[in-house]
């Protein structure tokens, strides 16, 4: 290894969701989920949540990139890019349509195998979420989400099941998506989408949540636990959305603010790497005189189902003052926004209003190998914007490039100096796929450009961007060639 380059075994990769890229939403048994009911947004036009599948809403999420239907053509894409490993997700609706059924679906299972088959063939590793902001729309309609313990025993049943039939094939797994996102009430759509859960009115909001994060940590270190016994090669790890929060200014109170703000950022690491409640969560329970629904026998489970490794995703960094003197719109919650949040007049962002901070990337690293002590993944990271295919018949997205170049030199930095234990990089949506927040295909964060628009409209034909060789040549070169 020259003092430039990251090491042979460092996976390179892409990462996509299952929701968000393989459309055929009721294709051989699948049942809907939480995601079949989510309408289009726009930037700061919120998506909404119907009741069920209405026949004249428009749900991007439905067809999105028809990858269902054209995997293997993308896996070769994937393949020319000289690809190490391959984020997704299996959608749990696929492999148990309601959720509660005792048999899986055959027919989804396959799917997956000879996803993964065609993945290993390529030498492409396949590293896999569990849920992805994805459940039966059956098991949050009529269980309530992860509010109900009982959903933790289904969740079980689908990973074992998962774990058992592709552990020969996939190695690499993380449990839930973003897990500690959904703690910000100001917009409903994360809660509804990692846990299935709707706020009632009469709901102390914090109880609740706190109660649904226990249920899903539950959940997660018993899926651990059921993983490594089926097999302990292997390494399953958890995976939360870090942005890096820094103080407005050097006075203690804006310091204060920061930490204080970094608690909801490693409240499930701190459980799910530790194998235990940390002490200023407790403390916040003990003073609200709160019900979490912890039963005997959990700190057990916690402690048997720690991860192996953490992944996170970094998009943007966010500033925090003590005593903001204005209140970020709830929509900016999706910019990586805190109440105290302030614009960092240092940072520039994106069409989104993401703010754009590589260094931000490195002091992430530092932080988390520093708190954790545990080999960690870079499992998102992107750009979204607008992309065109021009006349030549490509897309010359110079800014995606220098925005993963300069992110991609920070990341070499925290492995080559200051010696953070990285495992890989899968910057995110790597084939072009309907955007989380907004449900826009405009908002484009890919390597590989799908003809599809937000009026449904488009040939869903695959193009490589100028960054799709551009990617190449960086993992050809181990890193070096930026
Ligand atoms: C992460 C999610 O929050 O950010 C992805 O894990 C999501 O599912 C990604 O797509 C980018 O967000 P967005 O809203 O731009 O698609």
């Amino acid at each position: 290894m020259s003092n430039d380059t990251l090491s042979a075994d460092f996976l390179w990769g892409g990462a996509v969701a299952g929701h968000q890229i393989e459309g055929a939403w009721n294709e051989d048994g699948k049942g809907p989920s939480v995601i079949d009911v989510l309408t289009g947004g726009a930037h700061n036009v919120p998506r909404r949540i119907t009741k069920d599948i209405e026949a004249d809403e428009y749900y991007p999420n439905q067809v999105a990139s028809d990858f269902y239907h054209r995997y293997e053509e993308d896996v070769e894409l994937l393949a020319g890019m000289g690809l190490k490993c391959f984020r997704t997700s299996i959608q749990w609706s696929r492999i148990f349509p309601r959720g509660d059924e005792d048999e899986p679906n055959e027919a989804g299972l396959e799917f997956y195998d000879h996803l993964f088959d065609k993945l290993n063939a390529h030498g492409i590793q396949p590293v896999v979420t569990l849920s992805h902001f994805e459940l039966p729309l059956h098991l949050a309609r009529h269980y309530g989400g992860f509010r109900n313990r009982k959903v933790v025993d289904h969740f079980l049943r689908f990973a074992k099941v998962c774990f058992q039939r592709y552990h020969t094939k996939v190695r690499y797994w993380l449990t839930f998506n973003e897990i500690n996102n959904q703690m910000d009430t100001r917009n409903p759509l994360f809660l509804w989408t990692n846990s299935g859960v709707t706020l009632q009115p009469e709901d102390d909001d914090r109880e609740v949540l706190l109660q649904v994060a226990h249920n899903e940590l539950i959940a997660s270190a018993l899926a651990v636990k059921a993983g490594h016994d089926i097999d302990p090669d292997l390494k399953i790890g958890a995976m939360i959305s870090f942005v890096a929060i820094y103080p407005y200014s050097c006075n203690p109170a804006d310091i204060m603010a920061a930490d204080q703000a970094l608690h909801e950022r490693f409240l499930f690491p701190d459980v799910q790497i530790r194998g235990h409640w940390p002490n200023y969560a407790l403390k916040e329970i003990d003073r609200k005189g709160y019900d979490i629904g912890f039963q005997e026998g959990d700190d057990h489970i916690l402690a048997e189902g720690t991860v192996d490794f953490l992944g996170f995703s970094y998009y943007m960094s966010t500033t925090v003052k003590a005593n903001p003197e204005t209140i970020l719109e709830k929509e900016e919650v999706f910019n990586g926004g805190l109440p105290s949040s302030v614009d960092n007049p240092h940072l520039k962002a994106t069409d989104w209003g993401w703010t754009i901070d590589p260094i931000g990337l490195r002091h992430s690293l530092i932080t988390l190998s520093e708190r954790y002590d545990l080999p960690l993944f870079i499992v998102e990271n992107g750009y979204g914007s607008y992309d065109s295919l021009s006349k030549d018949g490509t897309v010359h997205d110079e800014d995606r490039i220098d925005y993963l170049r300069h992110h991609i030199e920070q990341m070499k930095l925290a492995v080559l100096e200051d010696g953070v234990d990285l495992m890989g990089y899968t910057p995110w949506g790597i084939i072009d796929l309907v955007s989380f927040t907004t449900g826009e295909m405009r908002k484009r964060y890919g390597m590989i450009h799908v003809d599809r628009n937000d009026d449904g409209s488009g040939t869903l034909a695959r193009t490589p961007k100028k960054s799709y060789y551009w990617y190449r040549d960086v993992i050809r070169s181990h890193g070096a060639k930026l």
